[in-house]
C-alpha cells in the first residue's frame, strides 16, 4: 500500500513527517510521491496563520470528495490543526478517518489498526504537560547531507499571537543523552550538517531547572565526530545568553548564521506582544552577537499590522530593519487566531492596510538583502551541495551562512559535497558562483 504525506509549517513538522514516514512504513505502507497513487494520505497541519489552516482544509475537502468514489482511501490529520481542533475536523469532514496531534504521533500504528478494525474515525489530541518525546534511536533516517533534530517540544512564552503554546504544550526537553544518540546516528548514516530544532532553543533544560543548558548541549553535539555543521533554530531574544554567543567564537563548526526573531521594531508594540524584550535589548543582543563573531549572518521574522500598531511603531519597524541589516527577513501580515489574548484586542488594522506595509517592508528588506548578498561578491564560501540548481549544469547547496548558492563547476560533483565556490554574483534570493 502507498501512503502520501503533505506537510505544512515549521521545521519541527517536517521533522515529525519524517518520523510519520517511518512509523507508516512499519505499517507497512510505502512513500508514494503522488498523492493520486496513495492508498493512505496524511496531511501534517500548521495553524500558525489563518491562510495555513485553510490551505490544509481545503486540500482535506478535495479528499473527501474523492474518498466518496474511493471508499477505501484513508485519510489522517496530523499537526497543529488537529491538536487544535480535534473532534471539530470530523464533524466537519467526516470521511476524515483519523485526527492524530503531534504528541500522539508516536502511537500512527497503534491508532491506523484501531481505525481499520472498527472502520470508524478516531481522535488521538491528548496533551499533557511532561511529554516526553520517546527514544527515537530505532528510526534509521533515510540518508541526507543535512538534517532536522528536534531537542525540545512546546512553548511557555504566551506571544499574544501566537497559537502554538496552546498547539504543542508546554515546554520539555529531551534528555542530553537521547539528542546525542541520535545525532550519532544520523551522522553515521551520512550526515554531516544537523540543525537543532525547538520553539525557543534558548531555554532548552529549563523544565528540568537547569540554566543554560543549551550552550552546553551546542558544545556536546558540536564535538561529534563526523559533523562538519551544526546549526539551531529558533531563539528568542529575550533568553539569548553571553554564554550561547560565546559558542560561536569557541566552535568551529556552529554555522555562522543566527535566526533572532524580532517581530516589532516598536516598544509599544513589543509589550502588547508580550515579548520580553525592548527594543535596545534587542539590538545589543545583535551588537554583543556581532561582537562574537564578525561576520554572523542574522534573520528575523517580523509581524505587520498587530492589532493597535500605529503609523510611528510601523515606522519603528523600518528604521529597525534598516539598522541591523538583516541577511533576509520573514514577513507577515499578523493573522488573529482563535483562544489567543491578541484575537481579543482593540486595534485590529485593515487587510488593506496590512497589505500597505507589508509590501513596504518587503521592498525595504530587499533591498538590504541584495546588497548584502552583493557584498560576497568576489569572495569565497563553502557550500553542502543539495541538489542541482535551477539551470542545466548548475549545482545548488546552503553557504555556512546559511545562504542559498547557485554555482557552476567544471569536475564532477555529487550531493553531500562541500565545495569551494568563488561567489561572481548576489542576487535577491541567491549567490551564483563557480566551483574552485
Ligand atoms: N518560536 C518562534 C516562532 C515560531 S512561529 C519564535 O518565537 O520566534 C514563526 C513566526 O510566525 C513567528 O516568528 C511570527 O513572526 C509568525 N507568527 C506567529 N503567529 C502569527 C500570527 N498570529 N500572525 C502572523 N504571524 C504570526
Ligand atoms: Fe509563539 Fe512566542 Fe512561543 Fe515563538 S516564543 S512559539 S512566537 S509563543
Ligand atoms: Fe505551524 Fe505548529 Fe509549527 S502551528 S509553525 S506547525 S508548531
Amino acid at each position: 500500500m502507498n501512503a502520501y504525506i503533505e506537510t505544512f509549517g515549521c521545521q519541527m513538522n517536517e521533522r515529525d513527517s519524517e518520523i510519520l514516514a517511518h512509523l507508516l512504513g512499519r505499517a507497512a505502507y510505502q512513500q508514494t510521491s503522488t498523492i493520486d497513487d496513495a492508498d493512505l494520505v496524511l496531511i501534517n497541519t500548521c495553524s500558525i496563520r489563518g491562510k495555513a489552516e485553510q490551505k490544509a482544509m481545503s486540500l482535506l475537502g478535495r479528499l473527501a470528495i474523492r474518498k466518496k468514489k474511493e471508499p477505501r482511501l484513508k485519510i489522517v490529520v496530523a499537526g497543529c490543526v488537529a491538536q487544535q481542533e480535534g473532534q471539530r475536523i470530523i464533524d466537519r469532514v467526516p470521511q476524515t478517518d483519523l485526527v492524530i496531534g503531534p504528541q500522539e504521533i508516536y502511537r500512527l500504528p497503534e491508532y491506523l489498526d484501531k481505525v481499520v478494525r472498527s472502520g470508524k474515525s478516531l481522535v488521538a489530541n491528548d496533551l499533557v504537560d511532561r511529554f516526553k518525546i520517546p527514544d527515537l534511536g530505532h528510526v534509521s533516517p533515510a540518508p541526507a547531507a543535512s538534517r532536522f533534530l528536534t531537542i525540545m517540544q512546546g512553548c511557555n512564552n504566551f506571544c499574544t499571537y501566537c497559537i502554538v503554546p496552546y498547539t504543542r504544550g508546554r515546554e520539555t526537553s529531551r534528555p542530553v543523552a537521547d539528542i546525542t544518540a541520535e545525532a550519532r546516528k544520523m551522522i553515521d548514516s551520512g550526515t554531516s550538517e544537523i540543525t537543532l530544532l525547538g520553539q525557543n532553543v534558548n531555554s532548552y533544560g529549563l523544565d528540568r531547572g537547569e540554566e543554560n543548558a543549551f550552550p552546553t548541549l551546542l558544545r556536546r553535539v558540536a564535538s561529534l565526530p563526523g559533523l562538519r555543521r551544526l546549526r539551531f533554530t529558533t531563539s528568542n531574544p529575550k533568553d539569548l545568553s553571553p554564554t550561547l554567543m560565546a559558542c560561536f567564537r569557541d566552535l568551529d563548526n556552529l554555522c555562522p548564521w543566527f535566526h533572532l526573531p524580532v517581530q516589532s521594531g516598536s516598544d509599544r508594540v513589543l509589550r502588547r506582544m508580550n515579548r520580553k524584550y525592548s527594543r535596545r535589548e534587542y539590538l545589543d543582543r545583535v551588537a554583543g552577537l556581532r561582537d562574537a563573531c564578525p561576520e554572523i549572518a542574522i534573520t528575523t521574522d517580523i509581524i505587520v499590522g498587530f492589532p493597535g500598531e500605529e503609523e510611528p511603531d510601523f515606522a519603528d519597524t523600518m528604521r529597525l530593519v534598516q539598522t541591523v541589516g538583516y541577511h533576509s527577513a520573514y514577513s507577515f501580515k499578523y493573522s488573529p487566531r482563535p483562544g489567543t489574548v491578541a484575537a481579543g484586542f482593540d486595534g485590529m488594522i485593515e487587510e488593506e492596510e496590512k497589505s500597505r506595509r507589508l509590501a513596504l517592508l518587503q521592498s525595504r528588506q530587499n533591498e538590504i538583502t541584495l546588497a548584502v548578498n552583493r557584498g560576497y561578491e568576489g569572495g569565497e564560501v563553502e557550500v553542502l551541495v543539495e541538489g542541482t540548481g535551477r539551470d542545466p549544469g548548475q549545482w545548488r547547496g546552503h553557504s555556512r551562512h546559511n545562504v542559498v548558492v547557485n554555482f557552476t563547476a567544471d569536475a564532477p560533483v555529487a550531493v553531500g559535497d562541500y565545495c569551494r565556490v568563488r561567489v561572481v554574483q548576489g542576487c535577491m534570493n541567491s549567490l551564483r558562483g563557480e566551483k574552485i
